[in-house]
């Protein structure tokens, strides 16, 4: 199945101290989704914000807001996402020891759920949960940071993982040293949602964000 190109910018490479304004301009550059990096401290090695902030972003655009969990007990936070305004909510089977139990969670407040891999995590922990997801992210950096390299290690994963898809509506994202040459790559494996900071969040939002979507949908 042929699913549509999107792009989710990560607001984790805009400029903070004007994150309302960020958003508004990644939207009007054409973005699908708006990618929300939470991070704790604990499961990452690095902190970002949390419900407040991403309820104070809400209003500023009616884009998905699609929130990458990056946190221990993630299924604890949950509801307080769903109520600030995330739409999808991703969590990470390496930091949620009731995987299944997380996933259920997330769909019962009505907002999709995603399970997101990393690098070193087989994509074999999707088996038994698969349909119980609406988003498979498949890290292409270790989480922590903007700016890293993409790593090909991870395009045999996405490939095995489109194929685990199969004909199910589920997204296959990827996230990590995004740019119009490695979104080609990750979408000849099967990837069709894209997950940008670096590449979108400089000079011309639009053009970047329109390069990324090109390169993807040639690929
Ligand atoms: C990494 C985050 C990514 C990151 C991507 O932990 O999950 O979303 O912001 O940034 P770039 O596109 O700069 O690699
Ligand atoms: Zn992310």
């Amino acid at each position: 199945m042929k699913r549509p190109v999107k792009i989710s910018p990560s607001v984790l490479a805009s400029d903070f101290s004007r994150l309302g304004e960020e958003v508004r301009a990644v939207a009007a550059a054409g973005c699908d989704y708006v990618h929300l990096d939470v991070m704790d401290g604990h499961f990452t090695p690095n902190i970002t914000f949390g419900p407040p902030v991403v309820k104070a972003l809400r209003p500023h655009t009616g884009k998905p807001f699609d929130t990458h969990l990056m946190i221990t007990n993630a299924q604890t936070f949950a509801a307080d996402f769903a109520k600030a305004g995330s739409d999808i909510i991703t969590v990470h089977p390496e930091a949620e020891v009731h995987l299944d139990r997380a996933l259920h969670a997330i769909r019962d407040l009505g907002k999709k759920a995603g399970v997101a891999l990393n690098p070193a995590t087989p994509e074999a922990v999707l088996e038994y949960v698969i349909d119980a997801v609406d988003l498979v992210l498949v890290m292409t950096v270790n989480p922590g940071f903007g700016g890293q390299a993409f790593l090909a290690s991870q395009l045999d994963k996405i490939a095995h993982v489109a194929r685990m898809i199969g004909e199910r509506a589920i997204d296959l994202e990827v996230d990590g040293g995004i740019d119009p040459e490695t979104a080609k790559l990750a979408a000849r494996a099967g990837a069709n949602v894209f997950v940008a900071g670096t590449a979108v969040f400089k000079g011309d939002y639009a053009a970047n964000i329109k390069a990324i979507r090109e390169a993807a949908e040639a690929a």
